[in-house]
């Protein structure tokens, strides 16, 4: 079986959560497969290791899971963008919406040097809101959006389409 046969075999559809017509793409299944973990860290690694990457940007929560894999197997940093209220430093927020509801999401001041290329992770693309209001709070301190990267693409919301618009990277995803 392919690796993403693999990860679409293994990913758990919740019906209705968290709410009424929402099909939840649920990763636990996947991360209690060490060996799956395994092939899709290698499966990532081999995406970005030959592009400049000063560091992985992700939010929490699942972000972070496979966000900091992603950055110990490229040997870079770690920038968490959290839920407002969660970051102990001083912060900039951006407000974002998602497929189901409104957020905010924060990054300390400090996180990001000027010109550093910048690599967007998380576990899930929907509507793209969460990874858009990283990459704008990325670029407001003159980071560089290097690439977005997901596990999951749900390709029938427009994720993929407003991301590549809005600046002009087209989004990696494994499934
Ligand atoms: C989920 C997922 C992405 C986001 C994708 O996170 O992990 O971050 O939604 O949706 P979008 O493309 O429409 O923005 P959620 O906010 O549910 O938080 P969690 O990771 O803490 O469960
Ligand atoms: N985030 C936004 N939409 C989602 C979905 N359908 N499943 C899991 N996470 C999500």
């Amino acid at each position: 079986m392919s690796l993403q046969e693999q990860i679409k075999s293994t990913i758990r559809d919740i019906n209705d959560y968290p709410k009424a017509g929402i099909v939840f793409k649920d990763i636990t299944p996947v991360l209690a497969t060490p060996k799956l973990v395994k092939a899709i860290a290698s499966e990532l690694r081999a995406q970005f290791e030959n592009e400049k990457i000063d560091a992985i940007a992700a939010t929490e929560a699942r972000g972070f899971i496979f966000g900091s894999i992603l950055a110990l197997e490229l040997g870079c940093a770690f920038i968490p963008i959290r839920k407002k209220g969660k970051l102990p430093y001083a912060t900039r927020s951006q407000e974002y919406q998602l497929e189901y509801g409104t957020a905010s999401v924060e990054i300390h001041t400090d996180a990001v040097k000027p010109g550093a290329r910048v690599l967007i992770h998380d576990d899930l693309l929907a509507t793209g809101g969460t990874a858009g209001a990283a990459a704008d709070l990325i670029k407001s301190f003159d980071g560089v959006v290097a690439g977005f990267s997901f596990i999951i693409n749900l390709s029938f919301l427009p994720g993929e389409e407003n991301l590549m618009q809005r600046y002009g990277v087209k989004p990696h995803y494994l499934v």
